[in-house]
């Protein structure tokens, strides 16, 4: 298994450029499993997740092609209307396949996704938005089977603004003639971008003032055409890199809008922050006194969990008390114990996180235990003084595209090593 070490302290410098969305690419990818015809993505970050999804496009009956960031999908054939458990296990998004296989096939049989490391994460929303629809879902066996004789359009309210519900319920009444609204619909920016995918190829979809969504469903729809909008996790994660470690950083090829609550808070904190057409840049102006700013995580135009921990590594380094509260998912918190061992004050209680920052910071051997806790890892050992080793990068290789050359051109000293290979 690869691990990361790297030696601190360091202060990054330079310019880094942001990639395609991970979670907006996912949902468009599968929603090419509408169409028999045939779809170019540009900017799809070549990515764990990204080729997780690659093979269950092919499992399910298209040929993937893809070179430098450009994913070509055409048919193969008839589409298959289930998947293997292996691929769910090793991406919960694996089961939004759901909704594009029932509006094609009135069928789908799909292995129940368990917890992960982050959550319990039911599908429930998802399910009722399918049964809405004139579906019928029962669980055989760890699978759930989704049938129905005839689709209808409908109004769908969820009882939570969940991102991957909203994306399944939206692909399947693309193509269900008539008028579906989702009320309280995610907002998320990688919505806004599968809705953008959906359209190039032909669908009816608009969003009204108050958010909800509305989708004139069609028979058919054709080739899409698309290019994936700027990851804004990572545009996120390199803003927090780069005041952690007191940095002058230009971040590229960005939507500073999608990024607007962790900006306003980097700016109260003391950072020096501007935003421009596609890039913001983060200075730390030497000397200025920082303030810790505590956050609470929600659906997005709120504080996106998804930048929860490496906030929590950022707060680590300003002097003074702070707290996070984790409102989204219930169990995120497991990069604490490993910040802790690199000497941060941490203090979890229930949902919320309490942080005495301005605790030297040393390096250590830590352990990645999911994507996002594993880059707060990652800034807490640009920050510390020392040698860290960083185990189970796998984690981060699901969300993040050539992550150690990036931080390595901002003047990091990080490599990647596998130790059964040496
Ligand atoms: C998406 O997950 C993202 N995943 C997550 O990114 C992100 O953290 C999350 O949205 C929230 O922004 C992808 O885009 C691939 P949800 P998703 O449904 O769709 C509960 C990352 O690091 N819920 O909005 O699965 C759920 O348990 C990740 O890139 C139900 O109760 O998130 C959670 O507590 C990980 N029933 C909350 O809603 C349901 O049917 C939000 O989940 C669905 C969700």
């Amino acid at each position: 298994m690869d691990r990361f070490i790297i030696k601190g302290p360091v202060r990054l410098r330079g310019e880094v450029g942001v990639s395609g969305s991970k979670n907006a690419s996912l949902p468009i990818l599968m929603a090419t499993l509408l169409t028999d015809g045939p779809c170019v993505l540009n900017r799809v970050p070549n990515l764990r997740d990204v080729r997780t999804t690659f093979k269950l496009l092919t499992e399910l009956g298209k040929n993937v092609a893809y070179d430098g960031n450009c994913a070509v999908i055409t048919s193969a054939g008839p589409l298959k209307g289930s998947i293997s458990y292996d691929l769910v296990k090793q991406m919960r998004a694996s089961f939004w396949v759901a909704g594009p296989l029932l509006a094609r096939l009135k069928h789908a049989q799909i292995p129940l996704p368990g917890g992960c490391a982050i959550g319990v994460r039911p599908v429930d929303i998802h399910l009722r938005g399918f049964e809405k629809m004139g579906a019928v879902c029962t669980t055989l066996k760890g699978d759930i089977l989704i049938k129905a004789g005839e689709l209808k359009p409908a109004k769908i309210v969820l009882r939570f603004p969940s991102v991957g519900a909203t994306i399944n319920i939206m692909m399947c009444a693309a193509l269900i003639p008539g008028k579906t609204v989702i009320e309280n619909a995610a907002k998320e920016p990688e919505v806004d971008d599968l809705i953008c995918a959906l359209k190039s190829m032909g669908a009816d979809i608009t969003v009204d003032a108050q958010g909800r969504i509305i989708i004139e469903g069609k028979e058919m729809l054709g080739s899409m055409n698309h290019a994936v909008t700027a990851d804004r996790i990572e545009t996120g994660t390199y803003m927090i890199a780069a005041a952690a470690t007191r940095g002058d950083v230009v971040i590229k090829n960005c939507v500073p809008s999608h990024n607007e609550i962790l900006i306003e808070n980097l700016i109260e904190s003391g950072f020096e922050v501007s935003a421009g057409q596609g890039r913001v840049h983060i200075k730390y102006k030497e000397g200025v006194q920082l303030k810790p700013v505590g956050v609470r995580t929600m659906p997005y135009p709120g504080f996106a969990t998804d930048l929860q921990a490496p906030y929590m590594a950022l707060l680590c380094t300003i002097p003074g008390a702070s707290d996070i509260t984790e409102d989204i998912f219930e169990n995120r918190y497991m990069h604490a114990p490993e910040l802790t061992r690199m000497g941060a004050d941490i203090n979890i209680e229930k949902t919320m996180a309490k942080i005495k920052g301005g605790k030297p910071l040393t390096g250590a051997h830590v352990m990645a235990s999911d994507l996002r806790g594993g880059v707060a890892l990652v800034i807490a050992a640009l920050c510390a003084t020392g040698e860290s080793v960083i185990d189970r990068v796998y984690h981060i290789d699901r969300g993040y595209e050539n992550l150690e050359q990036k931080f390595a051109a901002l003047g990091a000293e990080i490599k990647r090593e596998n130790p059964e290979k040496q």
